[in-house]
């Protein structure tokens, strides 16, 4: 969905200034006006999502339109530019109502991530308001672990991550696979910073510095990408990682963690501070072996009633099935995805996401249901309602799965 904007300032040299620095496929500039009494109209006749407009010392026109937009236009979120923001433009603006007040603009790429930002804040605001969204406000934190490599950790980390976005959720996703992360290949990235820079940093970190070292993607997703050289790994230490997710957890609302497959330290560190942990397992023995044991670690470090079980690549070509699973690894199922060779790699080769790139594909439409359940709250296998069960695949398994933990 795109966000339409519209553009008031008395001077148009401003409005073609501001227009120049709007480049994103994902905003529209649907109109502009110099004020008065046209500009009353076309935000009527427009109901543009945001509207931008210039503020100067002594523009009291502009503070009374922005106090009315307000008061009566409260889906039409606005922001001010001041030529420079000193603290008399800053209390004018907030003396209306107004607290999207910046100066202007020096990168279009900022000033587009800065529109979304605040249309995307300002929505779940109004929704919130008026009682359709769930009222959990408490940051979620989402490690995607497996005890094998190339299990589908990261494929489901990014697919998720992107998936939850697009809810209007504030997300997060912290590769911590520090030696061979490579979720910026998933998502067609090419970091300035790494975790690694950020780790660099002496004090504890707070999440404005935290951001400045994350990486945007268009779908509004924030990355903390894994360091560019797999030696920088052991420069990390835990309580880094410790002190960077629990700042993380202060303003987003899903911190999505992907993992390498071993446990060390970093991992572990990851796995105690969640909230939840996805535990990817497959339909092959030797996955199944190595997926008992990784379950008995998380039982012995007290975290395993945190632990979803999901099975991916999920075909029944061999001789082991769900039930087979669930007894082998003494644990119930809770969702399971497809197996696509074609969707997955062409995905990956993209470095689109097949959420977005392949939405009706079945892969995509089982790591929906996923996100769903992670967004509904629904996470415990007994209480997935008979639609999500069935969308599942998981009606077939004869007998009710009981959690025998
Ligand atoms: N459901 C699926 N169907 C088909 N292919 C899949 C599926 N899930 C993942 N893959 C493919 O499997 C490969 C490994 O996936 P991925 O990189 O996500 O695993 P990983 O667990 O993160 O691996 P590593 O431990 O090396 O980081 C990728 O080529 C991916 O496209
Ligand atoms: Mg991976």
């Amino acid at each position: 969905m795109k966000i339409n904007v519209l553009l008031i300032s008395k001077h148009s040299s401003n409005l073609a200034a501001i227009r120049g620095m709007i480049d994103d496929e994902d905003i529209a500039v649907i109109g502009q006006s110099s004020g008065g009494t046209d500009a009353l109209e076309r935000i009527d006749n427009l109901s543009p999502d945001i509207i931008i407009m210039t503020l100067g010392a002594g523009d009291n026109d502009v503070r009374s339109l922005t106090e009315r937009i307000i008061f009566n236009r409260p889906r039409s979120h606005v922001i001010l530019l001041a030529e420079y923001l000193d603290v008399d433009i800053l209390q004018s603006a907030l003396s209306v109502g107004a607290h999207n007040v910046i100066e202007f603009p020096k990168s279009s790429k900022d000033f587009c991530e800065y529109i979304k930002t605040v249309y995307n804040n300002e929505s779940a605001r109004i929704e919130s308001l008026s009682g359709k969204q769930s009222l959990s406000w408490i940051s979620k934190v989402i490690t995607v672990y497996g005890a094998k490599g190339g299990i589908g950790k990261t494929t489901l980390a990014v697919n998720l991550a992107v998936k939850l976005a697009e809810s209007r959720k504030k997300v997060a996703l912290v590769d911590l696979d520090l030696q061979f992360g490579d979720a910026n290949v998933f998502l067609d990235i090419v970091p300035v910073d790494t975790i690694f820079e950020l780790a660099q940093e002496l004090a504890s970190p707070n999440i404005d510095l935290i951001r400045s070292y994350m990486s945007v993607h268009s779908s509004g997703v924030h990355v903390l990408c894994a360091p560019k050289s797999p030696e920088y790994a052991e420069l990390i230490t835990p309580e880094k990682i410790q002190s960077i997710l629990s700042q993380l957890r202060t303003y987003y609302d899903y911190v999505i963690i992907d993992t390498s497959p071993s446990y060390n330290d970093v991992t572990i560190t990851a796995l105690e501070a969640s909230s939840t942990i996805l535990f990817l397992t497959g339909l092959d023995i030797s996955i199944l072996k190595n997926s008992k044991l990784s379950l008995n670690i998380l039982r012995s470090l007290q975290q395993v009633n945190k632990v979803k079980i999901i099975v991916n690549r999920a075909v029944s070509i061999g001789s082991i099935t769900l039930d087979d699973v669930q007894k082998l690894i003494d644990c119930p199922i809770w969702a399971k995805l497809p197996s696509d060779y074609k969707v997955a790699v062409t995905a990956l080769n993209r470095g689109v996401p097949f959420v977005t790139g392949a939405p009706k594909s079945e892969l995509s439409q089982a790591v929906s249901t996923v996100a769903s359940m992670l967004l509904e709250g629904t996470e415990d296998v007994d209480t997935l309602s008979i639609k999500q069960r069935k969308k599942l695949g998981l009606m077939n398994n004869g007998r009710r799965q009981t959690n025998r933990r």
